[in-house]
């Protein structure tokens, strides 16, 4: 079957019926194009847990601060829907800004809980953008699944958080962050990144493992987080945060001990700004 493209919610309603009539799963994918290998595994594991898979391509405008990427973020239409052609997924949903945001659009998502701190503390409207677009493709498709990358760990857990609280009829299904073989998270954004900061950019990951070990061995958060800081200060990045975190709630934890734990970080490459968690 050949790929599908639709444009507006009625079309993505009409053709999801389609599909529900026999009764059959649906998986989202919900991305902003440019598509690599990351996104490729978040398609693979929706087919394994629903038959029908869909895709969504929207760079949303909302998520984006004033002083942000939005105008240079990477649109490649023609190589996402040949990637996806090839995949074998059927359809793909790709809005206008029009259609996601009509004229006179006055509605937003307002988020708390794992949405306090960390990104916000960096991108105050950015989690709003997300949990409004990510509300509005769940309502507009009301997939039994979608899938969202752990790369972006704190809009996974905000999208958790957010479809309990509006009681959305899907489950949201992690997918495993996929690296460079050097360690580098892989990201639109990396396209950015000049030679020299490419070079550099796999410490971010390595100073995560190094730092995760040493908690794990009992090292006081705050001197291991520290460590953390300058270490990637001293090698060229400019260093947003480096926060030890409860697993679900994102609330800052102390110490590693019972309590599932995810370490995170964002820091600064030139004009690229690089993320990446792992558990401990
Ligand atoms: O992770 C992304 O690509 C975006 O934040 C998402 C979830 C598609 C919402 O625009």
């Amino acid at each position: 079957m050949s790929l599908q493209t639709v444009a507006t919610v009625p079309e993505l309603r009409a053709r999801l019926a389609e599909w529900r009539r026999a009764q059959e799963r649906v998986a989202l994918v919900p991305t902003m194009g440019a598509l690599h290998e990351g996104h490729l595994k978040l398609v693979q594991a929706a087919r394994k847990a629903a038959p029908h898979v869909l895709v969504s391509i929207f760079v949303n405008p909302s998520q984006f601060g004033p002083n942000e990427d939005f105008a240079r973020y990477p649109r490649r239409e023609a190589e996402d829907m040949a990637a996806l052609e090839a995949l074998g997924v059927p359809l793909v949903f790709a809005p206008s800004v029009e259609e996601m945001y009509p004229q006179g659009y006055a509605t937003a998502v307002t988020v708390g809980g794992p949405a306090l701190g960390l990104e916000t503390d960096f991108r105050p409207a950015f989690f709003q953008g997300v949990a409004t677009v990510v509300a509005k493709l769940l309502i507009a498709a009301l997939p039994d699944v979608a899938t969202f990358g752990e790369k972006d760990y704190q809009q996974l857990q905000v999208v958790k958080r957010l479809v309990v609280d509006l009681g959305l009829p899907t489950e949201i299904l992690p997918v495993a962050t996929v690296r460079e073989p050097d360690g580098l998270a892989l990201s639109s954004r990396n396209v950015y990144l000049g030679e020299e900061e490419r070079r550099a950019a796999p410490l971010l990951y390595r100073t995560l493992t190094d730092t995760a070990q040493r908690l794990t061995e009992g090292a006081c958060a705050e001197v291991a987080l520290a460590k953390a800081e300058s270490l990637l200060a001293e090698a060229g990045f400019r260093v947003d945060y480096v926060a030890l975190r409860h697993a679900e709630t994102l609330a800052p934890l102390a110490a590693v001990g019972k309590e599932p734990a995810r370490l995170l970080a964002a820091a600064w490459l030139g004009s690229t700004r690089l993320i990446d968690n792992i558990a401990v």
